[in-house]
């Protein structure tokens, strides 16, 4: 593996919460922005995957690759999927990880767990390492109603820099499919990143 850190390089992760159109959307578009995208995916993830979008993933991090590789059409380097105790991996270094890093979706669970510094997994690590270098880390968080437990993890992680992006869509833009609020969410992800997006206008910018 290449050992500079690409500047447009990004963490992604997929966990166990309802919203895997969102994960998948968002990697189109990162990939589409020529990111190279580490990938880590939970074991709910892939339940999830497979239950909302009929996308069976293995858990062997090489054979998700080729399928995700194929389902999106991109360069076999822009994509890297990582293994749920890869501890060698880029993404668990503050040496080497990328500055960014969004979980979406993110369950209440991922949530709690990054809110203790767990890092029992690579997503809990990953997550870890970008708090502790002042990074950017994002979670989009799905879940309804809110605990008071999981109110207070967001509010921690929120004191400690983290954005908490809830899988919440708006409707001024007059959405006309699930596509449409999809893209909504996705849109308002990349603009907190950085990047540029014609998926949805901006405020104010509407023709
Ligand atoms: C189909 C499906 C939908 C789920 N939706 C949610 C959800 O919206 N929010 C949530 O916090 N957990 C949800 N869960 C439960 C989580 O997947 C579960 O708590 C899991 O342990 C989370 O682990 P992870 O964060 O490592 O992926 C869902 C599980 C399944 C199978």
């Amino acid at each position: 593996m290449n050992s500079v850190v690409r500047e447009k390089a990004i963490t992604l992760a997929w966990t166990g919460a309802s919203g895997a159109p969102y994960g998948l959307r968002l990697l189109h578009c990162l990939l589409a922005a020529d990111y190279q995208v580490y990938l880590l995916i939970s074991s709910a993830a892939r339940v999830v995957l497979a239950t909302e979008h009929g996308l069976q993933l293995s858990a062997a991090p090489e054979k998700a690759h080729r399928t995700l590789v194929e389902h999106f059409q991109c360069r076999d380097e822009q994509l890297i999927v990582c293994g749920k105790e890869d501890w060698f991996s880029p993404v668990a270094s503050g040496s080497s990880a990328p500055k960014q890093m969004v979980v979406c979706p993110c369950s209440a669970g991922s949530v709690a767990s990054i809110a203790y510094g767990m890092s029992d997994n690579l997503i809990e690590r990953a997550a870890d390492v970008v708090i502790k270098e002042r990074g950017q880390l994002l979670l989009v968080v799905r879940e309804s109603p809110f605990s008071t437990v999981h109110l207070e993890n967001m509010l921690k992680l929120s004191q400690a820099g983290v954005t908490i992006m809830p899988a919440a869509p708006g409707f001024y833009h007059q959405p006309q499919s699930i596509e449409d609020l999809i893209d909504f969410m996705v849109a308002r992800i990349l603009d907190h990143l950085g990047i540029e997006q014609t998926v949805v206008p901006r405020w104010g910018y509407q023709a």
